[in-house]
């Protein structure tokens, strides 16, 4: 007797969201930085995350990312249940996060800092590095010619033999997230990619943050300026005391009762 899925076709199999996070709590010692919020990004989408200072907007992105273990609470990606795992493991099944703060190789050059994150833990294992295997010069190689790819992409190439110490804001976010591609994400996680970037930048970033998602790439971004989230976002989520609030399109969120409220309190 064929049950009720296997009648369906590759193509209209229902498939796995991207992202569900169900009721996720973080605590630091005695603050619950985020009290029971759910998220779901059911295909690649830009979704914005919004809220007042203190919402819980970057512990939540830790507790997907999984740089903070959630108290309660679990995350499946892509259909798996990655809760217990941490960051790194998560990483290599294309979860990547940026931070508040840029965190960009200062003593290394750009192309170094793409090269370092393309290479990941296979480029440091000791055997290979020691013997030069032909395997390490080949993935060597196959990595430059993605870094030199998503230099281009970026419109960074210029400054790819500039160090890290050199760049100005705007470049290091913009270097930061290139290095995330380096990584092949399924799902990019955006902590206010846009602090301290001059206007004109902002705009690329914004730019290419749609274009990364238009190659099946979901991107979370917490960003500040309703401009930004307005002008990128396919869907908005507020977030106010460690709870989601409103959940919809930018429209229907910012007509919403509850942003004011939450701002305003
Ligand atoms: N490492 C920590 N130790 C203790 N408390 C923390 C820690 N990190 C965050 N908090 C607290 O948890 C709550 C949520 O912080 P979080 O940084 O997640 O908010 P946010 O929405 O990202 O704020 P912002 O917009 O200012 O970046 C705040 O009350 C904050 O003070
Ligand atoms: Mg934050």
């Amino acid at each position: 007797m064929p049950t009720e899925t296997s009648n369906l076709s590759a193509t209209q199999m229902p498939s796995a969201p991207v992202l569900a996070a169900s009721d996720i709590c973080v605590r630091y010692g005695g603050v619950e930085a985020v009290a029971g919020a759910s998220l779901t990004i059911p295909t690649p989408q830009v979704v914005g995350l919004i809220g007042p200072n203190g919402a819980g907007k970057s512990s939540l992105l830790a507790a997907i990312g999984g740089q903070s273990r959630a108290a309660s609470g679990r995350v499946t990606f892509d259909g798996e249940d990655v809760t217990q795992l941490p960051p790194h493991q998560r990483a290599r099944r294309g979860i990547l996060r940026t931070f508040q703060t840029a965190s960009v190789f200062d003593g290394l050059t750009v192309f170094e800092n793409l090269l370092v994150a393309g290479l990941g833990d296979q480029g440091s294992r000791l055997r290979g590095a020691l013997l030069r295997t032909p395997a390490l010069h080949a993935r060597e190689r196959a990595t430059a010619a993605r870094a030199a790819r998503v230099l281009e992409e970026f419109e960074i190439s210029h400054i790819a033999d500039h160090y890290g110490r050199e760049l100005s804001g705007g470049q290091r976010r913009l270097v930061e997230i290139a290095r995330c591609l380096m990584r092949s994400p399924k799902l990019l996680l955006l902590d206010e990619p846009m602090v301290g970037v001059a206007p004109h930048l902002v705009e690329r970033i914004g730019e290419h943050c749609r274009a990364i998602c238009e190659r099946s790439v979901a991107i979370l971004i917490v960003e500040h300026s309703m401009e930004v989230i307005g002008s990128i976002c396919d869907r908005v989520v507020v977030m106010a005391s460690g709870e989601v609030i409103d959940d919809g399109s930018f429209a229907s969120v910012m007509k919403g009762e509850s942003v004011r409220e939450a701002y305003l309190a």
